[in-house]
């Protein structure tokens, strides 16, 4: 059993911003959730190098396009560095391996007979370097870029997606949770009602000249697309690798403006290599930021750097994960931002975290006690914990972060209402009931224990915090999380660590609000 998580290979004609910043998060939470399953993991993201946007990039920089497209590659990748992104292989299309297999893919594609050369006239959007049916038109414009498509006639080769289409119908009806969540699915489905068109995989040299040359025709290059999908399999050292061979099928993660090239072109593209199927391509919505796209023409674009550099790493990764309800759209605002960090963060776990603590020290000298037999109140924690983390487990590896998040935070207000139930600093006044300080001041500290292993894929800095405060070291981190999760492993006599506040309140101005 292994999995191989991947991220789009992201565009260096733009610099990386909020929406890029989401989709890796996810991917690296996912990563590092299943690393602590003991699941042998892969988790790839990369740069996408090629094509007309990214030479029009480079001319508007005024840098020849290497050297541009070196510079955003670096930038991307810098910014994975610096959150602590933990990818095993960053990708690169202009790199001589990935290069290498899009030139073996297409050989074979074409000597099979699936690739043939003919003429098509259509229309033709240059920003997205793709051609256009009418009815894809929205008000006879192109969606994305809301210009009037060319009318261009030329000779090119093309991949014979048409005589895939029953076959990916077949399978998208036979498994059904292979794209999700649904609604994306039905989209894939709605859209294959219709005759599926072959693909155009060529442009003219005369034209375009930053792209892969064709292995069977030098006047021309690969089509953008049919070059990055494949970078997905070029990663793993596609067709003799190791890789390949432990990792394949992939599970994607994406956004629903790249569906379509990924839910139609690259299952029949694997189809025609005779690769078996991806295994679940895991499809979100966007980030609205001020009630639109972001977009740099409309200046709304949030730099991932900026916003952990002024709210915290591991704040931003919690937002992402508990705002936005994967495959539904979400808004973006520092005022959701900073509700998030100081009701759930700062409020409820912090707070939790530090009283905890703080009586343990104020009443057990900062040594964890022995608990004595458990009451019924005492029970009830021990099995809100054991629910809360099954569900954890069971929702988090089915993208449902934001519910796995929020019934984690049901049991952090449960465990606050029990420390106001069962009154600790009553019983610290009442010589017979030390036994029963023991154990309520126990049941807190394994519960949040429990806590900061579950939280570990989603902010790893606090939960090594955590950890670390709890006494617990490194010790935390040698297990695998079904271990991790065993009620009573926090051993009594263990010391506890004074540390800052875990997640500090953001004061916000009234006049900034
Ligand atoms: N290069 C192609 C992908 C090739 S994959 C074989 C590409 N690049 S991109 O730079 O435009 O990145 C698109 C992806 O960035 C989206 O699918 C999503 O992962 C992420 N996002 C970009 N803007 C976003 C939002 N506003 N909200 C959420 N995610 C967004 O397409």
């Amino acid at each position: 059993m292994s999995v191989y998580l991947t991220t789009p290979i992201y565009y260096v004609n733009a610099e990386p911003h909020l929406g890029h910043a989401y989709t890796t998060v996810v991917a690296d939470a996912l990563a590092r959730f299943h690393r602590l399953l003991g699941v042998q993991t892969r988790f790839q993201t990369g740069t996408d190098e090629h094509g007309e946007k990214v030479l029009e990039a480079a001319a508007a920089a005024g840098l020849p396009v290497k050297d541009f497209v070196d510079r955003v590659s670096a930038l991307f990748r810098q910014t994975w560095d610096e959150m602590d992104i933990s990818y095993d292989h960053f990708i690169r299309t202009t790199q001589p391996e990935h290069v290498q297999v899009v030139q073996e893919v297409l050989a074979r594609v074409h000597a099979a007979g699936d690739i043939y050369f003919g003429e098509y006239g259509g229309l033709y959007c240059y920003g997205c370097e793709a051609f256009y049916l009418e009815r894809d038109l929205v008000h006879g414009l192109c969606p994305d870029h809301r210009v009037k498509p060319t009318f261009i006639k030329e000779e090119n080769y093309f991949f014979r997606m048409s005589k895939y289409q029953g076959w990916l119908l077949d399978y998208i009806n036979d498994y059904p949770d292979w794209i999700r969540p649904e609604r994306y699915r039905n989209e894939v489905l709605a859209f294959l009602k219709e005759p599926l068109e072959d693909l155009c995989i060529s442009r003219p040299r005369s034209r375009i000249e930053w792209g892969i040359p064709l292995p069977f025709d030098e006047r021309y290059v690969t089509y953008v697309w049919f070059d990055a999908l494949l970078n997905y399999l070029s990663g793993l050292d596609y067709p003799e690798g190791e890789a390949y061979k432990n990792f394949w099928p992939a599970q994607h993660l994406i956004a629903k403006d790249i569906l379509k090239p990924h839910a139609i072109y690259w299952p029949t593209m694997l189809a025609s290599m005779g690769v078996e199927p991806f295994r679940h391509l895991n499809v979100h919505g966007y980030w609205q930021v001020a009630e639109g796209k972001m977009s740099k023409s409309l200046g709304n674009v949030v730099e991932p750097r900026w916003l952990t550099a002024r709210y915290g790493l591991d704040q931003v990764r919690y937002f992402f994960l508990r705002e936005m309800v994967f495959g539904l759209d979400a808004h973006f605002s520092e005022a959701a931002l900073i509700a998030r960090i100081n009701a759930d963060l700062a409020n409820d776990l912090g707070n939790l975290f530090a009283r905890s603590l703080g009586m343990a020290f104020k009443y057990r000298q900062g040594v964890v006690p022995p608990p004595g037999g458990p009451a019924e109140p005492d029970k009830e924690v021990t099995a809100a914990a054991r629910d809360a983390a099954a569900d954890f487990l069971r929702h988090f590896p089915a993208l449902e972060f934001s519910r796995a998040l929020a019934g984690l935070w049901e049991f952090i207000g449960t465990l606050n209402r029990y420390i106001v139930t069962s009154a600790p600093w009553e019983l610290a006044k009442a010589p017979d009931a030390a036994g029963r300080l023991d154990t309520v001041l126990y049941h807190l500290l394994e519960s949040l224990r429990w806590i900061a292993a579950l939280l570990r894929p989603v902010m790893p800095g606090s939960a090594l915090k955590m950890s670390e405060q709890l006494g617990l070291g490194l010790s935390l981190w040698d297990h695998t999380l079904p271990q991790t999760l065993t009620w009573g492993r926090l051993l009594p006599g263990g010391a506890l660590k004074k540390g800052p506040a875990l997640f500090p309140r953001i004061e916000v101005e009234e006049k900034e609000k």
